[in-house]
């Protein structure tokens, strides 16, 4: 009898509670955001890995050729760019040619080579030459290696920092290796959209999924993206798939496969180490941010931070343009809140000097939110909803580039109403910036055709047209 009371009453309870949620609920869905995709894709590949010897991971014939080469911007405005390749077996020769497409005259560049140990694992010799003194908006060709083995690429400079120079950037998260991967890449290279340098949101190999790290899937990473990334700069943004951090192996110090085999052009931008800098190219000054280093106030990323977002110039670059790794507004279940650390230390200064767009990866999906900030709230004001606000920037994640851990399908509901697109598929974004006022944003999945654009938005400039609400 006591049991059937203590049910009943807790029953009745459960009635009440379901009718308050109930009233929550639809109190939610009246405020909701915007569009969950219906789209479901057909899944036909497992979230699988490449086989190491795929030939998707290009090998060069001849035992020590170059491999995995690819290219960074190596300056703060464009003029240099570092060129990286791996020599297998020996350090070989460790010079860069490069000449002009009109001139015959070839200079060269030495390189630095360094190598690393990870548990068992032993490197090969990774060259980093950086080349300087370039001229905007040309295109280059560069050899790497020496006689009958060596290989020839090309790459165009952007034009110079300006305000109404017009600029594609692809964006790219979270890739790994997988067949969704390759599509990916393929995809991107065929967008008809063009773009001329990617943002890469982080986590780059997924290494660090197998036993010991294995850092062989860093060498086939580096050979899968080479199609790419030896003719146009990838830009690398620390994402926490690259920190490595294995004590137990005898690794306690994080992120040196990555540092070792990508460098950055952290130095130019007066940052003192490689995961938090900035670049500017053509109408945009990008400042790439470091999650899983120290970020908090008092720390040199932070104190660097503040000094740089000062010195933005919007007449020359009127784009402003933050990378991180973990979203700051994300409404799938993975990594919920998880960008709630950075929000709180960055949001203020993001709004107070009208950064235009924040991508982000880490989320194995696509979204999009509105011009959001959540900067009111001070603990006891209750003032804790995220409200649409004009000087905020558009949030995007971009964490769909494929990796064997599969998407991350599962979302919070009802969608909240920071959110304006989500859709958890493959794919690859594309912002084209037109002029100073204007820049289109296109995400494409890879289900579709390489045109076929399954998100889109304009985006008009915070500092040059900083009265249109459209988003
Ligand atoms: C590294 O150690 C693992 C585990 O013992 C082993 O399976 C692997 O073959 C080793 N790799 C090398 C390169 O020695
Ligand atoms: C090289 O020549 C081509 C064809 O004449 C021209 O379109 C291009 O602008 C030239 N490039 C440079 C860097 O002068
Ligand atoms: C490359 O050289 C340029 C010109 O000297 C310099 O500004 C830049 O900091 C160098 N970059 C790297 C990564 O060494
Ligand atoms: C900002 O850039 C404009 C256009 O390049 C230039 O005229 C101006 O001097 C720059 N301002 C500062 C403070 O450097
Ligand atoms: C927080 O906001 C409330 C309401 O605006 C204000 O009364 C209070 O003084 C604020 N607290 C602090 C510590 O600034
Ligand atoms: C979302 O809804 C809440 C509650 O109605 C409201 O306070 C807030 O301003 C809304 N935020 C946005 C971004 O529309
Ligand atoms: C900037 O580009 C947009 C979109 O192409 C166009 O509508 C607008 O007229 C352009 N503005 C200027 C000043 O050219
Ligand atoms: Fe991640
Ligand atoms: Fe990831």
């Amino acid at each position: 009898m006591g049991l059937l009371a203590s049910s009943s009453s807790s029953s009745s309870s459960l009635v009440a509670v379901t009718v308050v949620l109930g009233l929550l609920f639809n109190a939610a869905v009246l405020c909701h955001g915007g569009i969950s995709s219906s789209y479901r894709r057909v899944a036909t590949e497992l979230n699988i890995d490449m086989p190491v010897d795929s030939d998707t991971f290009y090998v060069p014939p001849g035992e020590n050729t170059p491999q995995q080469v690819h290219i960074t911007q190596g300056d703060h405005v464009g003029t240099a760019v570092i060129v990286s390749w791996i020599t297998p077996k020996a350090p070989g020769f460790s010079v860069v040619r490069y000449w002009s497409e009109n001139s015959t005259k070839i200079r060269w560049a030495r390189g630095t080579i360094e190598t690393y140990r990870y548990f068992n694992y032993t490197s090969g010799y990774i060259h980093h030459a950086n080349i300087s003194n370039l001229e905007f908006n040309s295109k280059y060709y560069y050899k790497v290696g020496a006689g009958k083995y060596a290989r020839i690429f090309w790459f165009v400079t952007p034009p110079a920092p300006g305000p109404d120079v017009p600029y594609t950037f692809g964006l790219i998260g979270d890739l790994g290796q997988t067949y969704d991967s390759s599509i990916t890449i393929t995809h991107y290279q065929n967008d008809p959209l063009n773009g001329q340098a990617v943002l890469f949101l982080g986590d780059l190999s997924y290494a660090d999924d197998y036993p010991f790290h294995d850092n062989v899937r860093w060498d086939t990473w580096g050979r899968l993206v080479e199609r790419s990334a030896a003719y146009q700069p990838w830009i690398w943004t620390v994402g926490n798939h690259e920190i490595d951090w294995a004590p137990q192996l005898g690794e306690p110090v994080p992120f040196v496969p990555f540092s070792h085999r990508y460098h950055t052009p952290y130095e130019a931008a007066g940052s003192t180490a490689p995961f938090w800098y900035s670049i500017k190219r053509g109408p945009a000054h990008v400042i790439i941010m470091a999650a899983y280093s120290a970020f908090g106030k008092y720390s040199p990323q932070y104190s660097w931070f503040n000094q740089e977002i000062q010195k933005v110039n919007r007449s020359e670059t009127p784009w402003l343009i933050v990378i991180m790794h973990p979203p700051t507004y994300n409404s799938y279940q993975s990594h919920y809140m998880e960008g709630e650390p950075m929000r709180a230390v960055y949001e203020n200064t993001f709004v107070k000097y009208k950064v235009d767009i924040v991508f982000a990866g880490h989320v194995h999906a696509y979204e999009r939110s509105i011009r959001v900030s959540n900067i009111k709230y001070n603990i006891t004001n209750g003032l804790c909803n995220p409200v649409k606000d004009l000087n905020a920037p558009v949030y995007l994640t971009v964490g769909d580039g494929g990796n064997l851990e599969g998407l991350s399908t599962v979302m919070t509901e009802p969608q909240p109403n920071y959110s304006a697109f989500r859709e958890p598929s493959f794919g690859h974004g594309m912002l084209e910036i037109k002029n100073r006022t204007h820049a289109y944003f296109a995400w494409h999945r890879n289900d579709d055709g390489y045109a076929v654009v399954a998100d889109s938005v304009w985006l008009t400039n915070r500092f040059w047209y900083p009265t249109d609400d459209s988003n």
